[in-house]
């Protein structure tokens, strides 16, 4: 009953937001295949059992929560949690700032804010469980949420929701279209409307064309200083660079506002298309690496915990690995 409720309720939570049902289903189930050994024990542990062991089942809970449609009883407790998914600049900067954008110095509340914060919360051994288990729900959510591009979008649009016009001649919004009009149609026209068999494309390209870029796009940069799990201010800029150059612009290159009508069609798909499954193997390359972080910190933790007698060379030990991995 519980599971039938699940499914419906991913059905339905598909005209909503996020990357939509599938965008974020393709983000997890990618990541999975990267977690450790270790990391793969450490998130079955905080995986509801209804899942069955796939992160990927519950990668739209947070989008659900929120809905009336299905979360009838109980959404207006969650309400607060939906400024979460998203962190808007100001219109045509192309680039973030924590303070500007996120209220860095008090409230946090944007999407840059969640992943911080859960990120800390999934880590901290002395959270209960039931607390990192939404941690971890919330986490996997957000990181794909961050890698699609109109997350980190313009205010003044609502990160595209209120730019309107056709896309192959369907009326929708720019945000719609990224959430999720482009990967139906990809499905649809190039994988006989086969999820399954669209992810067994993506794993490969993860495996092929992206196999030399999962290393740097796992690491934080050096001088990212906010936090070294997680460097989602870096992902951030990601996007907003994307928007400037490719997201907000027409197939003439023109921007796109509030009070123009666009008309997008074979152009933009074909030369945009590209970009959205790049950023959707990014989001699983920076979910995973996150993951398998947190966990080897918490293994040095336990040790250290254990065996305050050795706590020196557990430090010693994981400030090794930090190098090797950072260079
Ligand atoms: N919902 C999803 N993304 C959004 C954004 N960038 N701004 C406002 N609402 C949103
Ligand atoms: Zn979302
Ligand atoms: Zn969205």
């Amino acid at each position: 009953m519980f599971f039938a409720f699940f499914i419906l309720s991913s059905i339905y939570i598909s005209k909503v937001n996020g990357w939509g049902v599938t965008g974020h289903a393709l983000v997890a189930k990618l990541a999975q295949t990267m977690l450790t050994k270790e990391s793969e024990k450490f998130v079955r542990n905080y995986l509801p059992w209804y899942t069955i062991g796939n992160l990927s089942m519950l990668a739209s809970w947070p989008d659900i929560i929120v809905s009336p449609n299905t979360n009838p009883i109980d959404y207006l407790n969650w309400l607060w949690s939906r400024e979460l998914h998203y962190v808007n600049v100001p219109d045509w900067t192309c680039n973030y700032d924590r303070n500007r954008d996120c209220n860095w110095t008090s409230r946090q509340r944007c999407v840059d804010g969640a992943i911080q914060n859960y990120t800390k919360q999934l880590a901290d051994i002395n959270q209960d469980n039931i607390q990192r288990q939404e941690a971890l729900k919330f986490l996997v959510h957000f990181i794909g949420d961050i890698h699609q591009p109109l997350h980190a979008g313009f205010v003044g649009d609502k990160g595209g929701n209120l730019i309107r016009g056709n896309f192959f001649d369907k009326p929708t919004n720019l945000h719609a279209l990224w959430d999720q009009l482009m990967i139906e149609r990809r499905i649809l026209l190039d994988f006989q409307n086969d999820e399954n068999k669209y992810y067994d494309y993506l794993f490969n390209l993860l495996q092929t064309t992206y196999a030399h870029n999962i290393s740097q796009w796992s690491k934080c940069p050096s001088d990212e200083e906010s936090h070294y799990v997680a460097c989602s201010t870096v992902w951030i800029n990601e996007n907003i660079e994307l928007n400037c150059a490719y997201i907000y612009r027409d197939e003439d290159n023109k921007p796109m506002n509030i009070s123009y009508e666009f008309r997008l069609g074979e152009t933009y798909y074909n030369t945009r298309i590209g970009i959205l499954e790049q950023r959707l193997i990014q989001g699983s390359v920076r979910l995973s690496g996150v993951i398998n972080k947190i966990v080897k910190l918490q293994k040095h933790e336990h040790h250290r915990k254990k065996n305050n007698d050795y706590s020196f060379v557990s430090y010693v030990i994981l400030f090794v690995e930090n190098l090797i991995n950072n260079y």
